[in-house]
């Protein structure tokens, strides 16, 4: 059901749970200072506590003074890229957040999403915590549709439509003096290694293991087979691209617009589970830098068993 601001503040404020759009994916946004409504979002998504909640904000002050110390290069990437799709994972005072958003962690996930709706929200009702708005280990919801399906037709959304840029923001961790990828997302890794001045390495979360976080995630039900020549009964590929005549086809966009395609993808996916398909070949015939690697590694993860 969709929502205005007006509306999704007094649902906010109430204590309650509001699908938001951001330019990434939708997310399931309650008050960063309400228990009930961070508890419900943990019981919604299926999500274990051990995972902890990104904390968006309208603006960088708000993270600036949760910092238990400005890390270097801060100030210069929440500059460069916020709002937009970069989330930063910082060191922060004991007090900041509540322990139940962070997992028990010393650090907080900040990340200012480029909606005007939502920073409208923002504004109004202060830091709103949102994970991805969809079932925990399911593909992402970036449409209004895809939430009505995962929580239900009257689930209150604010705004609706399609969003930006389909996948969820690229996620840096600030750990002993460097920073380090943490998930590939909608912000391409070269634009931030061009303000850190260094490449950037992976680094595995210290968060716990947990469904959320097992390899597969993103998944549709069917079982997915990535190739570099699909020939199978359905393929996943591209509008530009021909394949066998027999051959049922689902479409992720044009093979040259891996803008086109990011937006896509959880459409795609999702597609598949509503005609029940059970397997799939995934034309993987793709470059593998900038978001490419995104891509794929969405892929990867939603076709691993
Ligand atoms: O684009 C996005 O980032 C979307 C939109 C709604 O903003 N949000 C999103 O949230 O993708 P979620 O919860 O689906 O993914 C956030 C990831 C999780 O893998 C979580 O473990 C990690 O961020 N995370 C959050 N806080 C962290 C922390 N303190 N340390 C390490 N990882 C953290
Ligand atoms: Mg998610």
């Amino acid at each position: 059901m969709i929502i205005d601001v007006a509306a999704a503040m007094a649902v906010i404020q109430a204590g309650g749970v509001v699908a938001i759009p951001t330019e990434t994916v939708y997310g399931l946004a309650a008050s960063a200072s309400s228990e009930a409504g961070v508890a419900k979002i943990f019981a919604l998504k299926s999500r274990p506590q051990t995972n902890p909640l990104i904390v968006h904000v309208s603006d960088a002050v708000t993270c600036f003074d949760a910092c238990e110390h400005l890390p270097p290069h801060l100030e210069q990437l929440v500059r460069t890229f916020w709002p937009g799709p970069l989330t930063v994972v910082v060191p922060v005072v004991a007090e900041a957040f509540s322990p139940l958003i962070r997992a028990n962690l010393p650090t907080c996930a900040f990340r200012c999403p480029n909606h005007a709706l939502t920073q409208e929200l923002i504004a109004a009702v202060g830091p709103l915590v949102a994970p991805s708005a969809n079932i925990s280990g399911k593909p992402s919801a970036t449409h209004h549709d895809h939430i009505a399906h995962d929580f239900g037709p009257h689930f209150p959304v604010l705004g609706g439509g399609k969003t930006a840029q389909g996948v969820e923001s690229t996620i840096l961790i600030y750990s002993k003096d460097r920073w380090y990828l943490g998930r590939h997302g909608a912000l391409p890794v070269a634009a931030i290694e061009a303000v850190l001045g260094y490449t950037l390495e992976m680094k595995q979360s210290d968060v716990p293991l947990c469904p959320g976080q097992l390899f597969r995630h993103y998944a549709p039900n069917a079982h997915l087979c990535l190739t570099k020549a699909p020939k199978g009964d359905c393929i996943v590929g591209f509008t530009d691209r021909v394949y066998p005549p027999s051959s049922r086809l689902f479409f992720l966009g044009d093979s040259t617009k891996p803008h086109e395609v990011a937006k896509n993808i959880y459409h795609c996916l999702r597609q598949l589970d509503k005609e029940n398909i059970r397997e799939a070949e995934v034309d993987i015939n793709v470059p593998t830098d900038g978001l490419w690697s995104t891509i794929l590694e969405r892929l990867n993860r939603a076709s691993s068993r």
